[in-house]
């Protein structure tokens, strides 16, 4: 699904960031707004999703699986499912492109049909473990059979009806805790996720939304998640919020550039998402959230992010599950702060679409950024607001988050960074050039 063509691009550094701009609907709430009206009976409606590759692979997998879906011209998304345990056998194996997110999600849902599909993917995905859901998967009947390590190319036999089971997370992940709570709603009984450590929580909201019976406890042991099956789920109206990870991007860019100023609109603020905001706060960022709201049952907030200078901070260790993916973006913040900032407590980073301690490290030294690796984060020593060095060229690895931080990088060095394939960026924001020139940066491509 990436493009088969390396876009290396050159980010000019830029004068001041000043203006109003919309995010796209968030990545994590798209996905499951799909897979869920693709499991209800009858027709729903969601505005605002993101139409980035990740979730345009979401969205062919649940066609190839039998639904039935279609984007209006005025970008609303008609989805006409199949119910649940109506999911009908792919023809050929599904493209997951570069999405974990799709893979792990959607190897829940065919755990527990009878139907068995093969998934593939890019060669970051295809490098990324996949035992942590295949366990409990397994353990509820599921028949997986997957390449060397635990990788893709992997099939899913379903086992219908599937056990239910009762799984304790033994890592902080909301798509493992997601795939066995897709498994359990076509399997009879009540499956349970145990999560010590909280993790995003859109599925939940999703599920007890779209009409499940799911509850939610808060125990000693952590959140008890009890999804009964099967379940039948009422087709819904979904307004997708803006992706509080697509926002990193410019809270920090509007930080380090003196003079910016910017508006971002229609931020999704769900407490298990905002954890850049806590760390950016406690460096000293300047950010105000205007007019707070509730959309689609997630809170909302337009962002007023005004530069300032950032202290160096420890960086709390139990922030990480709520910034998870914003790591790589908040090292860019830190090589800006004054002093050395320690972001530690984040081994997952090693798994995700690159390993983005290493590939964050390599980007940065190159950029004459001081750096110490550890095995679960980064220390960095800030310039004091001082453009960075800048000068090189950096490997993006498939991992559009790589590319974008070091594009917001870029927009306050002295020499100018470039990035030998931006492509991967439209996985989660295909506006995100567009973006950064309406706010007065440029780029240029080749
Ligand atoms: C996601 C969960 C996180 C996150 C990913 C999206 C989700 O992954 O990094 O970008 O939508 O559930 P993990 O579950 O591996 O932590």
């Amino acid at each position: 699904m990436t493009h088969p063509l390396p876009r290396p691009v050159t980010i000019q550094p830029a004068e001041r960031l000043h203006g109003r701009i919309r995010v796209p609907g968030d990545k994590s709430i798209s996905h499951r707004a799909l897979m869920l009206s693709a499991l209800a009976v009858g027709e729903s409606r969601i505005e605002g999703l993101l139409e980035g590759e990740d979730v345009l692979a979401t969205a062919a997998a649940m066609r190839a699986m039998g639904a039935s879906i279609a984007r209006d011209d005025d970008g609303i998304w008609r989805v006409s499912g199949v119910g649940v345990g109506g999911l009908l056998q792919p023809e050929a194996a599904l493209g997951m492109g570069n999405s974990g997110t799709s893979t792990r999600l959607l190897m829940g849902l065919v755990a527990s049909h009878p139907i068995t599909a093969t998934f593939i993917g890019d060669a970051s995905l295809s490098s990324r473990p996949m035992k942590r859901v295949i366990d409990p998967l397994a353990t509820m009947g599921a028949d997986i059979t997957a390449s060397p390590g635990g990788r893709l190319p992997l099939m899913v036999r379903g086992l219908c009806p599937a056990v239910p089971i009762e799984y304790e997370l033994p890592v902080a992940s909301a798509q493992v805790k997601s795939a066995v709570l897709l498994a359990g709603l076509n399997t009879p009984g009540i499956t349970r996720v145990i999560e010590p450590i909280a993790t995003r929580d859109h599925s939940e909201r999703m599920l007890a939304g779209f009409g499940a019976t799911i509850d939610v406890e808060q125990t000693n042991r952590g959140r008890i998640i009890s999804i009964t099956g099967e379940a039948e789920l009422k087709p819904q109206s979904i307004v997708v919020p803006g992706d509080p990870s697509s926002a990193a991007f410019w809270m920090v860019a509007a930080t380090i550039v003196p003079g910016s100023d910017v508006v971002i609109e229609n931020v999704g603020l769900n407490p298990t998402r905002a954890g850049l905001i806590v760390a950016l706060r406690m460096m000293g960022a300047d950010i105000t959230e205007l007019d707070p709201r509730s959309v689609g049952g997630e809170p909302v907030a337009d962002l007023r992010v005004r530069h300032t200078a950032l202290t160096a901070i420890e960086v709390p260790h139990d922030l990480a599950p709520a910034m998870i993916d914003e790591y790589p973006v908040l090292f860019v913040a830190a090589a800006f702060a004054t002093g050395r900032t320690v972001a530690r407590g984040a081994d997952e980073l090693r798994v995700k679409e690159s390993d983005r301690i290493a590939v964050m490290k390599a980007a940065l030294d190159a950029n004459g950024v001081t750096t110490i690796e550890h095995e679960d984060g980064l220390s960095i020593k800030g310039s004091g607001g001082d453009p960075i060095p800048g000068g090189a060229q950096i490997a993006s690895k498939l991992d559009h988050r790589i590319a974008m931080s070091m594009v917001v990088a870029g927009l306050h060095a002295r020499r100018q960074i470039s990035i030998d394939d931006a492509s991967p960026v439209a996985t989660s924001f295909p506006t995100f050039f567009a973006l950064l020139e309406s706010l007065g940066g440029s780029v240029a491509w080749g």
